[in-house]
Parts: C-alpha cells; sequence; structure tokens
C-alpha cells in the first residue's frame, strides 16, 4: 500500500539567486580603473522616463564588457548566470546564454529607480562593486502584486508578501528571470552605490 504523500508544492515561485563572489575586492579594483574611465568618456544615457537624475550607461551604443577591465567580471557573471540557469533547468549546452547588454548604473543621494523588468531577456542581473551604508535596497516584486489580498500574516516571508528586500553589498550579485518587476530605494547619504546590470539570452 503507498502512503499519502502530502505536500506543499511551490508552482512559479520567483527565483532569486543571491552570491557573495570570491576575491571580490581584487575584482573590484579593477573594475573601478574601468569605471572611472567610462565615467569621463561616456555621456549619461538615463532614460527620459527614469525620474531620478542617475548617472547609467544603459541602451549606450559601447558596452561596458569592451573595456578590458570588465574581462574577469564578464567570465564571473558567465559563470554565475548558467548556475542560475542550470538550477531553472535551461538548455544551456544546446542554447548557450549570451550577452544582449550590460552597464553601468552609479546613484548619489536620494536616487532611486521606479519599478521595471528587463525586455527581450532571459536572465538577468546585478552587481555591486560599490554599496556604502545607505544604499538603496533592491526590492524583488511579486508577480502576483496586483492581484494578491493582505491577510494577516504570523511571519511575512517570501510566500504571503508582495515585495522582498534585497541589501546591496560589495562584491555581491544577484539574478533573476528578467520579466520579474524589481525596483530600487532611494540611497541615504551622499556615497555612490554602483552597480553593474547585465541581460543575457539563449
Ligand atoms: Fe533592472
Amino acid at each position: 500500500m503507498v502512503a499519502n504523500k502530502n505536500e506543499t508544492l511551490l508552482f512559479f515561485p520567483t527565483v532569486v539567486r543571491e552570491v557573495q563572489i570570491a576575491d571580490s575586492e581584487k575584482l573590484n579594483e579593477q573594475i573601478d580603473v574601468g569605471i572611472e574611465r567610462i565615467r569621463k568618456s561616456e555621456p549619461n544615457s538615463l532614460p527620459e522616463t527614469w525620474s531620478c537624475d542617475l548617472y547609467t550607461t544603459i541602451g549606450s551604443p559601447t558596452t561596458l564588457l569592451q573595456h578590458k577591465e570588465f574581462e574577469p567580471l564578464r567570465e564571473v557573471i558567465m559563470r554565475e548566470a548558467n548556475e542560475f540557469a542550470n538550477a531553472l533547468e535551461l538548455e544551456v549546452a544546446r542554447f548557450p546564454l549570451k550577452f544582449t547588454e550590460c552597464w553601468l548604473n552609479i546613484y548619489g543621494e536620494g536616487h532611486a529607480q521606479e519599478v521595471h523588468h528587463h525586455s527581450n531577456a532571459v536572465i538577468s542581473g546585478i552587481y555591486y562593486s560599490k554599496a556604502p551604508e545607505g544604499s538603496g535596497d533592491l526590492l524583488i516584486h511579486s508577480p502576483y502584486m496586483d492581484i494578491m489580498l493582505d491577510p494577516p500574516t504570523r511571519k511575512p516571508n517570501g510566500l504571503n508578501v508582495k515585495v522582498m528586500p534585497v541589501t546591496p553589498k560589495e562584491g555581491k550579485m544577484i539574478l533573476f528571470q528578467s520579466f520579474v518587476k524589481h525596483s530600487v530605494k532611494p540611497t541615504r547619504g551622499t556615497a555612490e552605490r554602483i552597480s553593474i546590470a547585465f541581460n543575457l539570452t539563449m
């Protein structure tokens, strides 16, 4: 006789991978050199629809990865994105991941980012090269945000709330499926919060 198997099944969860990159101090030293050169030579490509005046190279014709200082980061992103894709059981052996875009974001005091997702990509992510005290959290929004009720909870968690925060930390990488909605809380203080964001397709 087969015993009843009682289970709580998690269908369609929002999958987020958080990784602390080993030797990130060394990686960041090299990245910092590239960042300084880029911010001096590339104009701010801030989209008109963004409400804060942060510095970004999003949508600029030259991808950040063309700069030699970002070669080690490119490898780290590829390694971690493949780990993430494997966890999702994506067929990366036949359809390898490839970059569609990679850009720099420098947040100053009060800078935030409205809710958005990344179109035309499969996996997106963010790497934090500077995350001083007061850096705005990344907020991951539930896909059920617009239809969820707010029942009382014993303990808020990713199964019963609409938004989950992720605190930036230097050397931390966050990966998620590109359709996942996210936003950035305002940064407090004048120290810069620097992130490198990327999109990959297959
Ligand atoms: Fe984003």
